[in-house]
């Protein structure tokens, strides 16, 4: 049996979570695991037929979640967002910024839409439904707003260049964040995952030399799969990480630690 200390520690019980892009992927993964610590969680996504079957398997299982069906680049997304998690459960306490594209190209020919698209999915929207719900979690004195961002963050990859900025932009809009949402009880860290085995990544996963270069980068020698951002957002969303705020947590396998 678990511990009573331990569990009111990490239990979600009583909260409500909105996580982004929740249909597939990490998004799904983070979504279930705080569906899983006691949370009712919104799940936002633009793609109807995952977006269903994933709330359809969560409400199989007994776990209390909702759906919104959106574009997040769309005008008036954060607004519709906060009107949907107040309709469905009438609070909002964690929000899960997850929704992200990655559009590679040459750094000569990449276009101005590649650049634009990335930027609003990627660091406009995160921003528009930050500032839009601490307005609610201000009023209950306390809050969690959770980042994904990426090992790009930190480093640069070729081929890339609006992913590369906008989650190192990501990265920086959560400092400042934790700074000034800090004064109401509202804490803003992010989650920086590795390579872990989704959709974004099926072609380099499927790749044989691509696949081997990122499994032997980590210290730990192999890929992550989505449900290993579990433990990180659940401590993150809970009171387990109350003291914990403007934070970069990497579930990297130690890629990020490596030189050589
Ligand atoms: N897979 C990895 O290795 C990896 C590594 C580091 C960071 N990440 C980050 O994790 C997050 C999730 O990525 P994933 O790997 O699960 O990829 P994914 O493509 O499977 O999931 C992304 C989800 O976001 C949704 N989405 C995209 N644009 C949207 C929009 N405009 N409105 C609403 N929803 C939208 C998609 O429909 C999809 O369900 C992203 O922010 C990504 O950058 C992934």
């Amino acid at each position: 049996m678990i511990p009573h200390y331990l569990s009111s520690l990490f239990s979600l019980e009583g909260r409500v979570a909105v996580v982004t892009g929740a249909a597939r992927g990490n998004g799904a993964a983070l979504a279930e695991a705080l569906l899983r610590a006691g949370a009712k969680v919104l799940l936002v996504d633009v793609l109807p037929a995952e977006l269903e079957s994933t709330h359809q398997r969560f409400r199989s299982d007994g776990l209390e979640s909702s759906t919104l069906l959106l574009d997040l680049t769309e005008l008036g997304a954060a607004e519709r967002v906060h009107q949907a998690v107040m309709d469905a459960f009438g609070a909002c306490n964690v929000l899960v910024n997850n929704a992200g594209i990655t559009l590679g190209g040459d750094l000569l020919d990449y276009s101005d839409d590649a650049w634009e698209q990335t930027y609003r999915v990627n660091l406009k929207a995160p921003f528009a439904l930050a500032r839009r719900l601490t307005r609610t979690m201000k009023d209950t004195g306390r809050g969690s707003i959770i980042n994904i961002t990426s090992l790009n963050a930190e480093l640069a990859f070729p081929g890339n260049p609006a992913y590369v900025a906008f989650k190192g932009a990501l990265k920086q809009l959560t400092k400042s964040l934790a700074l000034d949402l800090g004064p109401f009880g509202i804490r803003a860290n992010a989650i920086g995952p590795g390579y872990m085995r989704t959709s974004m990544t099926a072609k380099s996963f499927a790749d044989p030399v691509m696949h081997a270069h990122r499994r032997d980068h980590t210290a730990l020698g192999r890929w992550g799969v989505p449900e290993d951002l579990a433990g990180a957002v659940i401590f993150l969303a809970s009171d387990a990480s109350s003291y914990v705020t403007g934070i970069d947590l990497y579930v990297d396998g130690g890629w990020l630690i490596k030189g050589l």
